[in-house]
């Protein structure tokens, strides 16, 4: 997922360029918002965090574009794409080392394993808009 503060600085073409140009193949892509009660339910796992409040707020604060995206070893390879939560802390050349503005607001979300990958997807996605 392409989050707010990118989609709103314009860097959503450039950074889905680096995304396909790294190998991976759209599945599935969508330009949406999500409501704060979607945006709680997508983090959910993060609940407990002193930070779940401002992620949920930042999270529907505008458009984002989400993506089902298909490549071996795809879970890997996005995170490594992605760079560190942290920009601060990730890789030239990574994602978030060019294009995010703090650790909050970082630009993209990569999944965390298949498992998560396959609930993050159907959160977004309808059986008939994975191709
Ligand atoms: P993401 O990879 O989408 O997963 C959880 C998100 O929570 C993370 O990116 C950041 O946007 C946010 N996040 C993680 N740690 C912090 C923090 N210490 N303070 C604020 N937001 C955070």
């Amino acid at each position: 997922m392409i989050k707010p503060e990118a989609m709103a600085a314009g860097h959503a073409g450039k950074i889905l360029d680096m995304i396909l140009q790294s190998g991976f193949r759209l599945v599935s892509l969508k330009y949406t918002q999500l409501s704060a009660q979607e945006a709680g339910k997508f983090y959910e796992v993060h609940k407990e965090r002193p930070f779940y409040g401002e992620l949920v707020g930042y999270m529907a604060s505008g458009p984002v574009l989400a993506a089902i995206l298909e490549k071996d070893n795809a879970v890997q390879d996005f995170r490594a794409l992605i760079g560190a939560t942290d920009p601060s802390e990730a890789a030239e050349g990574t994602i978030r080392k060019r294009f995010a503005e703090s650790k909050a607001k970082n630009a993209v979300h990569g999944s965390d394993s298949d498992e998560n990958a396959a609930i993050e997807g159907a959160f977004f996605f309808t059986g008939r808009e994975q191709y």
